[in-house]
């Protein structure tokens, strides 16, 4: 079985590759990446040298070049990572949002479509959904929630998704689709909540909580989320679409007084700035379906995830200190500077 990662050198690509090295040894994997700001190589370098994995710089959205890979390598199955996944970069420059996470999905899927494929599955998003109010804990997305998106990130995955299901309706191509809540743990870029907090945090920089910090996500540990989008490629059926998530809501924060905690460092650091324009106040994902269909159920508590996350960073700190030493310090004063 041959299959095409797409932004494998990102966050939750990596954790995948990691994944079904482990657990598929037998599987031939072929990671295509572009290498954005948010891609890194570094991250791949466990199986960089690995018989059954491959690495192709590639823009997802360069219909020749995609279609060639296509025609050399002839994959059984495409994972789809690649995207620009920050909503506030969203915000400040939607078109490059369009071009990889509308655009290139359709350029895939058309290489899907004429050189045959056994599975297409694409990653997506519970912000398709829009937001939740915080006076009702009673209310979860389901797989049946109207998507009703509120940030051009969250649009573009929203368009990409609908691409998926028109191609699996219309050209009958084999597609499933899964939408998850936010992700944590190894390998997340510095400039998520989480990561930026724990970066922020050991520095004794500010810690900045958009608005009163009271918006609540959902957190789901990454390998939780490989181990979901892997029961979903062994089962047969087409056409689906899978919540992901572990009902594990949480405020914000509330998890930046965690990891002040962790750290010994003071909630002194914590500074209120501008809220995020837009900004969903709550997700919650209700995972009643994956888990009655394919048996899923998250592994990782909270607890222990954020303590393990913490100490990857602490052990990692030529991984992302690079990263908040070089062109990302540009992007900081940009979106933080005058806040
Ligand atoms: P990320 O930003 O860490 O990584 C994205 C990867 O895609 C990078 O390696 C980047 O180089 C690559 N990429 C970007 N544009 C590309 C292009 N045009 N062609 C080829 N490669 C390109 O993102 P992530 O957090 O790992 O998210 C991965 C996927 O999961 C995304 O589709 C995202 O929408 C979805 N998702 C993320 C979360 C989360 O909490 N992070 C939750 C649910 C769903
Ligand atoms: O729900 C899934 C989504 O989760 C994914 O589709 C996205 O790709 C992923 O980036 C994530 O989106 P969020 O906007 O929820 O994640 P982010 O880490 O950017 O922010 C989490 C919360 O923390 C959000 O309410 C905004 C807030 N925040 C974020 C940053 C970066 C702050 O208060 N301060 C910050 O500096």
């Amino acid at each position: 079985m041959k299959f095409f990662v797409t932004g494998g050198a990102g966050f939750i690509g990596s954790n995948f590759i990691f994944y079904m090295e482990k657990k598929h040894p037998e599987y031939e994997i072929i990671c295509l990446d572009k290498l954005t700001y948010a891609g890194n190589l570094a991250t791949l370098a466990p199986v960089m040298e690995k018989q059954n994995f491959k690495f192709v710089r590639v823009d997802i959205a360069d219909r020749e070049a995609v279609s060639s890979i296509f025609e050399v390598e002839k994959p059984d199955v495409v994972v789809n990572f690649a995207a620009e996944s920050h909503v506030d970069r969203s915000i400040e420059d939607p078109g490059v949002f369009l071009q990889t996470n509308v655009i290139g999905t359709q350029v895939l899927l058309d290489a899907c479509r004429k050189y045959g494929i056994r599975r297409y599955h694409q990653v997506s998003t519970d912000e398709v959904y829009g937001d939740l109010p915080l006076d009702r804990p009673d209310l979860f997305f389901t797989e049946q929630t109207p998507l009703h998106t509120s940030s051009p990130y969250s649009a573009s995955k929203a368009s990409a998704d609908l691409l998926c299901n028109a191609y699996h309706r219309t050209y009958g191509l084999p597609i499933t689709i899964s939408r998850c809540s936010n992700n944590y743990g190894p390998y997340q870029f510095p400039e998520k909540l989480i990561p930026l907090m724990i970066a922020n945090a050991l520095a004794d920089k500010p810690l900045p909580v958009y608005g009163q910090g009271l918006n609540v996500r959902d957190w789901l540990y990454v390998e939780d989320h490989c181990a979901a989008i892997d029961l979903i490629l062994e089962q047969e059926e087409i056409g689906q679409v899978y919540n992901i998530g572990g009902h594990n809501e949480m405020r914000n924060i509330d998890i930046v007084k965690l990891i002040c905690k962790a750290l010994d460092k003071p909630e002194g650091l914590i500074t209120y700035v501008t809220d995020r324009k837009g900004h969903d106040m709550r997700y919650a994902i209700d995972p009643t379906f994956i888990h009655e269909k394919l048996g899923w159920l998250p592994e990782t508590k909270f607890e222990d995830g954020i303590q393990k996350t913490i100490q990857w960073y602490l052990d990692h700190r030529d991984w992302w200190e690079e990263i908040v030493s070089g062109a990302y310090q540009t992007y900081y004063e940009r979106m933080y500077g005058n806040r």
